[in-house]
This record gives C-alpha cells, structure tokens and sequence, in this order.
C-alpha cells in the first residue's frame, strides 16, 4: 500500500492541517517527524476544532499517531496538548500515541535561550516562536541534549544535567538572563518521567511492522521548505530539515517507503518571522490578502507578510524538497482581483537569476520579476471540478503548474473538507 508524505512548500502556514486531515482519515498511522510545538494547526471536525502542534493529526481520526525521533518534545508543552484534546472528548493513551525513545526534549532552559538571544539580536532577530526549538536541536548535535529515555534514567540525567547546565548557564548570564537550578530542573524531569515514559518506544520498529503489513503511513510535514535549515532563507529558518527526506531520517523509516510526497502551496504566499521575502507586498493588495485569507499565525497570532505567488520559490523547493505534486490552497482568496502577479525569477544587482541565490545580502537585494495575469470574475469558492472554475482561474493554475514544472494534483477552494478539487488521490501513488 502506498504512503503519502506532505510538507510545506512555501514558508509555512499553507493550510497544511485541512489536507493533512483529509489525508489521515485515508491512513492507518500518521507519524509528525520535524519541529516541534513551534508548528501548530487547526482542525476542524464536526462542530469540535482541535488546536494541534505536537501531536500527529491522525489522533483526532482515531488513527495511531507517531512522534519521531526528529521532533523536539516539550513535556510540558505535549501533557497540556493531551490534556486539552482529552477534554474535548479525544483518546489519547500509550495504545493510540507512541512517542520515540530517542526523540529529544525541549527543557525550560530552551526557550529562556531562545527568548534572551532573540532579545540580543534587536533588529536582527529571526522571529522565533520563542519555544526554545531552535536551542534544543543545537543541544542535539552538540551531543548533550536529553533525550525521551534518559526520562528511565535518573543518574544519566543528573550527569547529563551538569553538562548542560555549564553551557547554558554560562550562556544564560552572558545574556543577562536567569539561570537555572540543576536541582528544580532534575524534580522536574523526574516528575515528568511516569507521565512520558509510557508514550516511549523504538517506533521504527513499529513503523518497520506497519510497512511489513501494507498499513498507511502518512508523514505529517511541520514548517516549509523555504524554512529548512539547509535550503532555507538562512539564518531566517526555523532549526530542522523540513524537506521531505527528513520524514525517513526523522522516523527511522526506509527513504524508498515514503511513498507520494505532497507539497503544500497557497496560491498565493505569506511569511511569519522575518527575512526576505521578495514578492511581499506592501500595499492595500497585501492587506486585502491578509484580511481575507486571516493571515494570522496559529501559534504566535503574529500577522502574516503577504504577498504574490512566487514560482520560482515554490520550483526551487518542489526540486529540493523532492515533491512530486502541489495542493494549492486558498485560491477562493484571490476572487475579485483584477489582476494577478506571479514571480517567474528575480533580479539582482540589475542581473537576471531564476532561483533564489543562497546568499544573504543576495536574497535581500532579490527584486521579482512578474508575469501579469488577468483576474476572474465570478468566484472559485466551494468549487468541487474544474468545470465549475471561472476560466481565468484555471489559466491561472495551468500557468503555475508550467512555471513550477510539477502538476496540481489538489486544489482547495474553501475552508469545508469537502471544497476540494482531486486530479489525482496520492494514496494510489
Ligand atoms: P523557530 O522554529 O521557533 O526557531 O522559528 C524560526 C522561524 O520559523 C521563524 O521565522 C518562525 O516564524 C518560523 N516558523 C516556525 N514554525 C512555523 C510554522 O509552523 N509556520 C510558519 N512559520 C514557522
């Protein structure tokens, strides 16, 4: 049976969580593989809305959902999730949520980090989430992170807790921040231990059994491809790789078994944070954008910058991020405009360039190079076919398909599950 892997392939925010809701009804097991409470999406199920951000959509499906080792665990963050949809009449036991024994975790002392270097930084900051993600993946390849079954090991924490300790702390005073106590921090993790420990297991085994017997995998992607720490905005990207390769190293998983990768794409673009963002718009089309898309963000309620359909960005990260097809999202967003821009490429320097260069000082300087295309009238709203599309809208789609070299394989065209328009189900591959 066929898997289907979806990320985002923009900044973010693409409206993953209605496709990856649709998605995971279809599968038997939806496995989260990146980030970590920084992502978060809305679902809506019923006359229920679940807020979500560490905990695979899948859950609210009643599916088997997986935490993989390449997420950045919060404790605190993950029992108050569990806690908030259990109260919303959701199960949520060791039967139906497995969590890797070798995924990391997020301790306070993460986002004090995150929170004072941000400070530091004034006008340069990145536009964190603030939830200590970024200091929690630098622990990890600075070899001293705790991670989930360290929770079953009250003497490999203390030691690990001094190791730590001398490095943030040290941090921590430099930055004019308070330090933290080794002891309040090891009651801490102590306490947590019997609520987490029951979650933990070597989930590539499970998820190696579920392949073995032909289950649905669904690989829920967090963030976007232009926020991937490699082949991102860098150093404006959040601190993990969001391609979709990831999905197998994140998981213990066979790359080969990732089955159709799905990319996430608003028909037009938005950012949250900052960094270059060459097709923003400043003007009353970006508001408009804004006002009618509710470009807020999930997590931060930070207003979303705005603006056109960048094709060479979302070309660029269908190439790197290995997606084989495009979900376009909220076009109903865009009835009534006159007229339509899409970014071909850009210019720097006076130089024409179709990618976006790797360079910082080459990615601010980035100007768009736009091809106009005519507005429609009537609307995309609610459209279920492509005959109930206003023309122009689907020249629009058709030309985006050829700028991007990838097919639209879905097209959302409303906030109902069921405003969607399927040229082809990823589940058959
Ligand atoms: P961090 O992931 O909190 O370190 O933030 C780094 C950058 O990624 C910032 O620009 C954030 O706004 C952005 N970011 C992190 N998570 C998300 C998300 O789920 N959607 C959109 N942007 C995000």
């Amino acid at each position: 049976m066929a898997n289907v892997t979806v990320i985002g392939a923009q900044w973010g925010d693409e409206g993953k969580g209605k496709v990856v809701d649709w998605l995971a009804s279809r599968a038997d097991v939806v496995v989260r593989f990146q980030g970590g409470h920084n992502a978060g999406h809305t679902l809506v199920v019923g006359n229920q809305t679940y807020k979500l951000s560490l905990l695979p959509s899948g859950l609210v499906r009643g599916k088997l959902g997986i935490i993989g080792n390449g997420v950045v665990v919060d404790p605190d963050a993950l029992l108050a999730e569990i806690a908030r949809v259990r109260a919303q009449g959701l199960t949520v036991t060791p039967e139906t949520l497995r969590l890797a024994e070798n995924a990391i975790l997020i301790l306070p002392l993460h986002a004090a980090i995150d929170r004072a270097r941000e400070a530091a930084r004034g006008e340069k900051k990145i536009g964190t989430t603030g939830r200590g993600i970024g200091p929690a993946y630098e622990d990890k390849v600075a070899r001293r992170a705790i991670r989930v079954c360290d929770l079953a090991e009250p003497e490999t924490l203390s030691e690990k807790l001094d190791e730590l300790l001398l490095h943030h702390n040290t941090l921590l005073a430099g930055l004019g921040a308070a330090t933290f106590d080794k002891q309040v921090l090891l009651d801490q993790l102590l306490a947590w231990a019997p609520q987490i420990l029951p979650y933990a297991e070597p989930v590539w085994e499970r998820l190696d059994e579920a392949r073995r017997t032909g289950k649905r995998i669904l690989f829920e992607g967090a963030q976007a491809v232009m926020l991937d720490v490699d082949h991102g905005t860098y150093p404006y990207v959040t601190s993990s790789n969001t391609v979709a390769a990831t999905a197998a190293s994140g998981s213990g998983f066979a790359p080969s078994a990732l089955g159709f990768v799905l990319g996430i794409a608003k028909a037009y673009c938005t950012r949250v944070g900052s960094g270059p963002f060459p097709s923003e718009l400043h003007d009353a089309t970006g508001r408009l954008l804004g006002e009618r898309g509710f470009e807020f963000g999930t997590v931060t309620g930070r207003p979303r910058r705005c603006g056109w359909f960048d094709a060479a960005l979302v070309r660029q990260a269908i190439k790197v991020g290995g997606i084989q097809g495009i979900v376009m999202t909220k076009i109903d967003v865009l009835d009534g405009l006159p007229e339509l821009k899409i970014c071909t490429g850009y210019t720097i320097d006076g130089v024409y360039t179709p990618r976006l260069p790797a360079a910082m000082r080459a990615q601010a300087a980035a100007v768009p190079v736009y091809e106009t295309m005519p507005g429609w009238t009537g609307t995309t709203r609610g459209a279920r076919s492509y005959a109930e599309l206003p023309a122009d809208a689907v020249k629009y789609v058709r030309r985006i398909e050829e700028l991007i070299e990838a097919p639209v394989t879905i097209l959302t065209t409303g906030p109902e599950r069921d405003d969607t328009i399927m040229m082809r189900d990823p589940f058959e591959g």
